[in-house]
């Protein structure tokens, strides 16, 4: 069967500049979020990933309209009638679970495929559920659907979370703007991608105060008063962060553009803690290095700590560093798969529960290698550009997911690298 690969050579060349896309994992939300708007949406700045074709298709067999023109995306709810999501497509991404707060707030019913196991841990929907049954809806499991009813409508409540989950707080904001009464979400992720839904929810009509703290204050506002708006989707601190790492490991110059720095603070802090230069200006980050890389340690945690979906990348980074570091993923289990495809070229790495010891090595070898997901995906193409010889990367499926063109950006900053079909 026909597969396509990425063959990278191991030039070391990564400089110039380079333009990051619309936020996937807002975007994402945003679309569902247009639900609410009973009418035609207009997002700007939306990825032409395939996530985003996925998370379409669940608005279109909900009834809506969804059209792209170029990185704009019109999205018409208006004869949206049904509130049912099927497996066949919650279990092509998860985020397809999002839609359950906006088809509760606009139905006072949803019928969402559970999502299944996932790669990078169990990704339970448990504070999903617990902060929904909150504001009045009750839940049932039928053949594997999740069944949710809010017989007396949505009322606000005070919900404090477990743990600051991005995907729960964006739920429960989607369902509390419609609910009667004011809702807290205690606890609450701060991520820049909430700020953005908050944001789009607010010029839709609700009445949300507080996104990007670790409290969330919603006034709940009727159904018929929300409407659609026109909306910008920030930039993609992951992209940015995924550049910048690119930038560390071959020195750079290299900036990534469209991307507000205060996104990535703590990735800053860890850049300069391994031997880089960061310089930053409004809408923009420039990454340099004329040391060798030294040894951080590094440890993910909700924003505003450092993310998880970077720790691919600067394991990466370490995994070249002059001594050891000790990486520790707090926010997924099973998320080192990536160490493994690292070690096939000649990393030292040694997993102990959720903590990497990285000892740093003068240099990796090319190898074939498989993306394990999005992230690992996206780094090992980095490796390879650093790597002596060729790297072949497959499981292009993963790195599609998330980035827009990543083989042209890298090709742009002076990468030598092509997509091929074989088989
Ligand atoms: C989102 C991002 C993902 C990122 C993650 C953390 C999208 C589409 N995805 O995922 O790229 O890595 O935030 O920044 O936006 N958990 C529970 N019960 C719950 C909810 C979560 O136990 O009800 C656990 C998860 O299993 C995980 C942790 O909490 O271990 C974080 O999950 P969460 O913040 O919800 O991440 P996602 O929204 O799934």
């Amino acid at each position: 069967m026909a597969e396509e690969i990425i063959v990278v050579q191991g030039t070391g060349t990564l400089k110039g500049e380079v333009r990051v896309s619309g936020a996937k994992n807002s975007a994402l939300k945003l679309i569902a979020a247009a639900l609410l708007g009973q009418g035609r949406c207009v997002l700007h700045n939306v990825p032409q990933i395939s996530d985003i074709d996925v998370m379409s298709n669940v608005l279109r067999r909900l009834g809506a309209t969804v059209e792209r023109q170029d990185h704009t995306l019109v999205v018409d709810t208006a004869a949206v009638d049904s509130y049912e999501t099927p497996y066949e497509l919650v279990s092509k991404m998860r985020a397809s679970i999002s839609v359950l707060g906006p088809l509760i707030g606009r139905f006072g019913r949803a019928h969402v495929a559970m999502p299944g196991g996932c790669q990078i841990g169990a990704r339970k929907i448990d504070m999903h559920l617990l902060g929904l049954e909150k504001l009045g809806v009750h839940f049932d499991v039928k053949h594997g659907d999740l069944v949710a009813v809010a017989e007396n409508g949505l009322h606000g409540a005070y919900i404090t979370l477990d743990f600051p989950s991005v995907g729960a707080t964006e739920n429960l904001l989607m369902a509390s703007v419609v609910a009667e009464g004011e809702t807290t979400i205690d606890n609450a992720a701060r991520e820049p991608e909430i700020v953005d839904l908050c944001n789009m929810l607010n010029e839709m009509g609700a009445n949300v105060v507080g996104g990007g703290s670790s409290t969330i204050t919603v006034q709940g506002v009727p159904l018929n008063t929300m409407h659609p708006c026109e909306h910008t989707t920030v930039g993609d601190r992951i992209e940015a962060g995924t550049f910048l790492a690119g930038g560390a490991l071959t020195g750079g110059p290299l900036t990534v553009k469209g991307i507000d720095p205060s996104f990535l603070r703590m990735a800053i802090v860890k850049l300069e803690s391994l031997g880089c230069q960061v310089d930053t200006a409004a809408d923009s980050i420039t990454v340099s290095r004329t040391e060798p890389l030294r040894a951080t340690d590094i440890q993910t945690l909700p924003h505003p700590g450092f993310p998880t979906d970077l720790q691919a990348q600067f394991m990466l980074l370490t995994s070249l560093a002059q001594g050891n570091s000790v990486i520790t993923e707090n926010v997924f289990e099973n998320r080192f798969m990536f160490a493994a495809e690292l070690m096939r070229m000649g990393a030292d790495i040694t997993i102990d529960d959720h903590h990497a010891l990285v000892c740093g090595v003068s240099a990796l070898q090319g190898a074939p290698v498989s993306s394990t997901d999005l992230r690992a995906g996206a780094a090992l193409v980095l490796a390879g550009i650093v790597a002596e010889g060729e790297t072949v990367v497959r499981g292009l499926e993963h790195i599609d997911r998330g980035y827009e063109n990543y083989v042209g950006k890298l090709a742009a900053l002076g990468a030598s690298l092509e997509r091929k079909t074989i088989g």
